[in-house]
């Protein structure tokens, strides 16, 4: 494996490609030392990635899988061993890639003596932003995290949802070109979610780029354009969302009301009082159980699309599906 040879920090007269991937990843190699310093443990064997600009990416995978290490590489806070990153088409390191950058961290942990308001306007500082539309940029991005009117709170104060959503306005403040969250929507309440995702979304509206690890599942599904799936470093699944899911349609469930619903060509789900829920496995035996609905003058209340899940996806292409291997 070649060592990564340094490339210049600025990137000269190098100008970022705007018809570039966002990101794009080459043999990216990263071993930490292993237990006690003996011996190396391989984090990323090397990697292959490309996400395009203007989409939600979604990096998922189960604890270790180095989401977390890719996300640090490519921010330039870890050394990879070998291995290429650029950003915009300019090396991840060059001054230009990395203003274009907004990022949350993992469990974000910031100095707490500050309030919210005076740490957005330290990193806004740092983002090289003046102070003259500083004040307007902190409250803008409090507001957009579902912050308003309380950015006078210390951070010690702060729950951890709030902390969250502070280090998620630190991310965007700058009006970042391509925004990397580090597990964005942990540690919120089913609400917090909901706002991240929106702010996501909107942020994917105003052309921006979205790249987050996650291990909520649903989230990443209602959310991105295109998913990679990491185990132990290696890429084991990689696609756009609505290529990969739509077309694995696992049935129908059809809710019926009436008598007689002996016999019917369908496999039992459930039973209630007055309905019954029945599965078919394609359109073909739907047509038929509904033909048969037909002549027995049964009352179909509902007809649902029985789709595969992203979770139903991650299980099998990991292995832990009941029955999969392992
Ligand atoms: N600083 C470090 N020193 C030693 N090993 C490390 C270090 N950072 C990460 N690792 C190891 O690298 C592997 C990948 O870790 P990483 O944190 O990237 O995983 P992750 O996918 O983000 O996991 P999680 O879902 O738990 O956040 C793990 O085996 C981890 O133990
Ligand atoms: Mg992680």
């Amino acid at each position: 494996m070649s060592v990564m040879s340094p490339r210049p920090e600025s990137s000269g007269s190098r100008a970022a490609d705007p018809g570039s991937a966002a990101i794009r990843i080459r043999g990216l190699a990263k071993a930490f030392p292993g237990h006690l310093g003996i011996g190396r443990k391989v984090a990323l064997p090397g990697l292959d990635l490309d996400v395009p600009s203007g989409e939600i990416f979604g990096l998922l995978g189960p604890n270790g899988a180095g989401k977390t290490t890719t996300l640090k590489l490519l921010l330039g806070l870890l050394r990879p061993d070998a291995g290429e990153i650029e950003v915009f088409g300019l090396p991840h390191t060059a001054a230009e890639a990395r203003a274009r950058l907004g990022f949350l961290p993992e469990n974000p942990y910031f100095y707490d003596y500050l309030t919210a308001e005076e740490f957005l306007d330290f990193y806004g500082r740092l983002h090289g932003l003046d102070a003259s539309e500083r004040g307007d940029r902190v409250q803008r991005a409090l507001r957009r995290v579902g912050m308003e009117g309380r950015g006078k709170t210390p951070l010690r104060q702060c729950s951890k949802g709030m902390v969250q959503r502070v280090g998620l306005a630190q991310a965007i403040q700058h009006d970042p070109q391509l925004v990397i969250l580090d597990e964005p929507m942990s540690g919120l309440d089913p609400i917090g979610r909901r706002q991240v995702r929106d702010l996501i979304q909107e942020l994917k509206a105003e052309g921006k780029t979205v790249f987050f690890s996650s291990h909520i599942l649903q989230d990443a599904e209602l959310l991105c354009d295109r998913i990679a799936i990491l185990e132990k470093g290696s890429l084991r699944f990689s696609g756009a969302l609505r290529e990969l899911l739509p077309s694995q349609i696992r049935g129908f469930e059809v809710t019926l009301r009436g008598a007689n619903l002996e016999n019917l060509p369908a496999e039992h789900l459930w039973a209630g009082e007055e309905e019954t829920t029945l599965l078919v496995a394609d359109a073909v035996e739907l047509e038929r159980l509904l033909a048969e609905c037909r002549s027995r003058e049964l009352l179909v209340v509902s007809i649902w699309q029985r789709r595969e899940s992203l979770e139903d996806l991650f299980l099998r292409e990991l292995g832990q599906e009941p029955g999969g291997e392992s």
